[in-house]
């Protein structure tokens, strides 16, 4: 891993790249690839441009696109003409890396990265010890332990896994050039009818014996996600599917202590999905459901010993419910400037992503997230797709508003 930072291949991914890109704007595509070109070039370049809107240095910058391709391991090679390395759930167009930007008052945004180190794998099997080895080569690497992993390993890593995904890792990109982990498992590892058992027997051996049963009614559990490294309260998160979620029962979902206002939630959601202009209420009286791509809610746990979560987290699909990312992108601006934040990083980043206008696709923005944290101010997460391979078309009509009527 070490071998990484003097890797003549790094240098060789980003030979294209140039500070002052003359491409036009406004092509229906991702970035336009130039030949040869590979999926760690495309990546890495996008994680450069997005660490300058983010507004890190020049060499964490750097030093991030390296980590990059270092987790993406030999599928950065891959040239971007040839297919996906796999149908990744991912992202929509199986790009193996999604970026997000974690907004707060009065700071400037921090920027993510989420990417699955086992997407060239032949098997789910393979992708999961892939990813496996990857955190674990993160940890040595900057010196944390993968303890809490670890004790989990036989849960969410059987010989025969099923589900969407093995394991998906997070980097939190912050000044200094080392990042924060973050790693995501699939509760139906072991098959979806065990999805309960396996988060709730995972939670248990964190310590939260009791957290299973303060969770609210959903679908079911998508991921179990875990902080690993240096955080001042590691987290563990349960991720929640929730089928025809409207605003008010939005609302409701939260299982914190103190908890979100139940206004605000309603009035993002409402906001996120399209169904107002001001979040204050849909035209008609009625409360549109999510009934394309579902919500989830996230639910933090932190200190041992308590039943309840210490966070929580709403995640709307917006790309399902508007018609292009210009919309997606108003709506973006909109619950910015009313939750304190300035949303100039957010349109520098997105073209940090692409040439494309968000008028001609849908999808550049993924999710649209408002994120409690017991003791902290409110943020907006901004999740935001590599496109890689594809851009999905704008959408012919109003798609929520069509839904409504019928
Ligand atoms: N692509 C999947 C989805 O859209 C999983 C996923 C990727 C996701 N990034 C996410 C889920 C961010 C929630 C938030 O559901």
């Amino acid at each position: 891993m070490e071998q990484i930072s003097t890797d003549p291949d790094f240098m060789r991914h980003l030979t294209a790249f140039g500070p002052f890109d003359t491409r036009p704007e406004g092509r229906v595509s991702s970035w336009a690839p130039t030949p040869g070109e590979t999926l760690g070039g495309h990546a890495a370049r996008q994680v450069l441009r997005l660490c300058e809107a983010a507004g890190l240095s020049g060499s964490d910058s750097a030093e991030y696109a390296r980590t990059l391709l270092t987790a993406l391991g030999p599928v950065a090679e891959r040239p971007l003409d040839l297919p996906p390395p796999y149908d990744s759930f991912l992202s929509d167009d199986h790009s193996p890396v999604e970026y997000s930007l974690a907004f707060t008052p009065d700071a400037r945004p921090t920027l993510r990265v989420l990417l699955e180190p086992g997407c060239g794998a032949e098997s789910l099997a393979e992708n999961g010890r892939v990813g496996l080895r990857a955190v674990r080569a993160m940890a040595r690497r900057w010196g944390f332990d993968t303890q809490r992993l670890d004790e989990l390993e036989d849960l969410f890593f059987p010989p025969d896994p099923e589900g969407p995904l093995a394991l998906w890792c997070a980097l939190e990109l912050l000044p200094g050039g080392v990042p924060k982990v973050k790693v995501y498992l699939n509760p139906a590892a072991s098959g979806e009818e065990r999805s309960v058992a396996t988060v709730r027997e995972a939670l248990r051996r964190l310590g939260h014996a009791r957290a299973f049963a303060s969770l609210p009614p959903s679908e079911r559990p998508l991921f179990l996600a875990l902080d690993l490294g240096d955080w001042e309260e590691p987290r563990a998160k349960v991720y929640l599917v929730h089928r025809d979620l409207r605003a008010p029962e939005a609302a409701g979902l939260s299982r914190t202590a103190g908890g979100p206002a139940q206004a605000e939630i309603a009035r993002f959601f409402r906001t996120a999905a399209g169904h107002d202009v001001d979040g204050l209420g849909s035209p008609d009286g009625r409360d549109v459901p999510l009934d394309r791509r579902p919500g989830l809610s996230c639910h933090a746990f932190t200190e041992t010993g308590t039943a309840l979560p210490s966070g929580f987290t709403l995640h709307v699909p917006v790309r399902d419910y508007a018609r292009h990312d210009g919309e997606a992108l108003d709506r973006a601006v909109t619950l910015l400037r009313r939750h304190g934040m300035d949303p100039a990083p957010l349109v520098q980043a997105l073209r940090a992503v692409t040439t494309r206008r968000p008028e001609d696709g849908v999808g550049l923005i993924a999710y649209l997230a408002l994120v409690h944290q017991e003791g902290r101010p409110a943020r907006v997460t901004v999740y935001i797709s590599s496109e890689a391979y594809e851009v999905r078309p704008p959408a012919p009509a109003p798609r929520a508003r069509a839904e409504a009527v019928h």
